[in-house]
């Protein structure tokens, strides 16, 4: 039997935030949250989150994942004195216990399965994760008799010169077994140069302690501050796309794109520099996303371009071409073949196929049919200052430029409405409208004034 605890107390006072550092974001998601993601293949008894800083707004941001425990720290006193809190609830636990430091987000969970794996084979009283890290400044040292034995573990401020000289690091991920855990976790003291109970102490009283290392040493990277937060978004990133790049999709200047882990591409997708996808999105087969373009939790099919534009909550079905800067959001949807081009802003509406939005335009609360045209400048008026309004436009209606369309209002199919419109009423099928002034011309007009004067 396995549980699961997670470190998740400390502030992280080398962020310089107000935020708990476990709240930081990698790739899109908390810390923790990838944390506790890691552990998804081996199926713990129990899963318990150590919170103790700003520990409602942690056990909020979790509010969403199942069956966690939150266990108070009170006082920060350090690792060891976390691992402690743990002693009434795990009272009659007999099984391994597996601690993770809330702040290191780029574990793969085949690791945590192996590690698990070695500890039981050996029946280790402990197994720790190291690795042999070129730059090891601010990780505490391993030092290990002949087969991987660790005799010691020493902070990076309790390390004399020499021990300095060290490159293999605790990753702080621990599997103990429990009971021999528990009966030497009150004899820590806080006898070093913090002044905390460091559960990296516990090594000292526990027989046998294995290290294992880590193949890919970026597994255990540590946030404690600002920058390791960047590298460690850089190494996800790097991960993500060499992932999407091996199945198929080209990136071009991939240094400039970002790209979430919930993000689906399909093969031979392009995407171009300065791009962004994030969230729930899915691109289709030979799309072509960018430059300079963001997409959140949005549906692209197949064989779309997409340049210079942002489409958030969206849906933009094959074969359309969007941008350069057009705007999607709120739940837009825009058919197959169709063109919605610069300077357009969409929102919450339908679009039907092969309709061509080109230029300069605002849609909102709008459904437009198949093959419809909308001239340059046409605005739906959805809103009265209190409410949203529809528009329906029917099949081939043809909008004239800088018409404009005064919510709730429906035009038929195959309308043609003139230039400078403004229509407040219904139009049938078939129909012109002209919602405008007749253009009047008062000839020699100037020369009268001139007159008077
Ligand atoms: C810790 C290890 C170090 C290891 C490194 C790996 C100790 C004493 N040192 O150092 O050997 O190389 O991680 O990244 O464990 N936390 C609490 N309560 C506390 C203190 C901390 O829950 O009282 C949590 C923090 O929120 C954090 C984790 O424990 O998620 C690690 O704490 P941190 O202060 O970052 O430890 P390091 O100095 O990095
Ligand atoms: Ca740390």
């Amino acid at each position: 039997m396995i549980a699961v605890a997670i470190l998740a107390a400390g502030r992280g006072t080398r962020m310089k935030s107000d935020l708990p550092k476990v709240l930081h974001q990698v790739g899109g998601r908390s810390l923790v949250e990838r944390v506790l993601e890691s552990c998804c293949l081996l199926n713990p008894s129990k899963k318990l989150v150590i919170v103790g800083y700003e520990a409602q707004l942690v056990q909020q941001s979790l509010h969403q994942v199942g069956f966690l425990e939150f266990i108070e720290q009170r006082e920060q006193l350090g690792t060891g004195h976390a691992i402690q809190q743990l002693l009434p609830c795990l009272k009659d636990f007999t099984g391994d216990l597996l601690v993770l430091n809330g702040d290191v987000p780029l574990l793969r969970p085949e690791t945590l399965e192996n590690l698990l794996k070695i500890h039981k084979l050996h029946r280790n009283a402990a197994t720790l994760l190291t690795a042999h890290l070129p730059e090891p400044k601010g990780y505490g040292r391993v030092f290990c008799d002949g087969d991987n034995l660790i005799r010691q573990i020493v902070e990076d401020r309790d390390c004399n010169a020499a021990q300095k000289q060290t490159h293999r690091v605790n990753g702080g991920i621990y599997c103990f077994n429990w009971p021999k855990l528990a009966e030497v976790l009150p004899k820590l003291s806080s006898n070093n140069d913090q002044e905390e109970y460091y559960l990296t102490d516990v090594v000292k009283y526990l027989s046998p302690v294995m290290a294992v290392d880590v193949k890919d040493y970026f597994e255990i990277s540590g946030i404690n501050d600002r920058k390791q937060l960047a590298i460690a978004n850089d190494i996800l990133q790097n991960r993500i796309k060499d992932y999407w790049m091996a199945k198929g999709v080209t990136m071009i200047a991939p240094d400039s794109i970002t790209i979430d882990d919930t993000v689906k591409l399909q093969p031979d997708v392009v995407i171009e520099a300065q791009s962004h996808l994030r969230g729930d999105t899915i691109i289709g087969k030979g799309s072509i996303i960018g430059p300079g373009t963001l997409i959140e939790n949005s549906k692209v099919g197949k064989n779309v371009i997409v340049l210079y534009s942002v489409i958030i909550d969206s849906q933009v079905a094959d074969g359309c071409r969007v941008g350069p800067y057009t705007h999607l959001r709120g739940q837009a949807r825009v058919g197959e073949s169709s063109r919605i081009g610069n300077f357009v802003e969409i929102k919450k509406s339908i679009i039907g196929q092969k309709t061509n939005v080109a230029h300069l335009s605002y849609l909102g609360d709008a459904t437009l049919g198949e093959g419809v045209n909308v001239g340059a400048g046409t605005i739906t008026a959805n809103y009265d200052g209190v409410q949203k309004h529809p528009t329906i436009i029917g099949d081939g209606t043809k909008t004239g430029a800088n018409s404009v369309f005064v919510a709730p209002v429906t035009l038929g199919e195959n309308v043609t409405v003139a230039a400078g419109s403004v229509v407040t009423d219904n139009v049938p099928d078939q129909a012109l409208v002209i919602a405008r002034k007749r253009q009047r011309i008062i000839k020699d007009w100037k020369m009268s004034i001139k007159k008077k004067n």
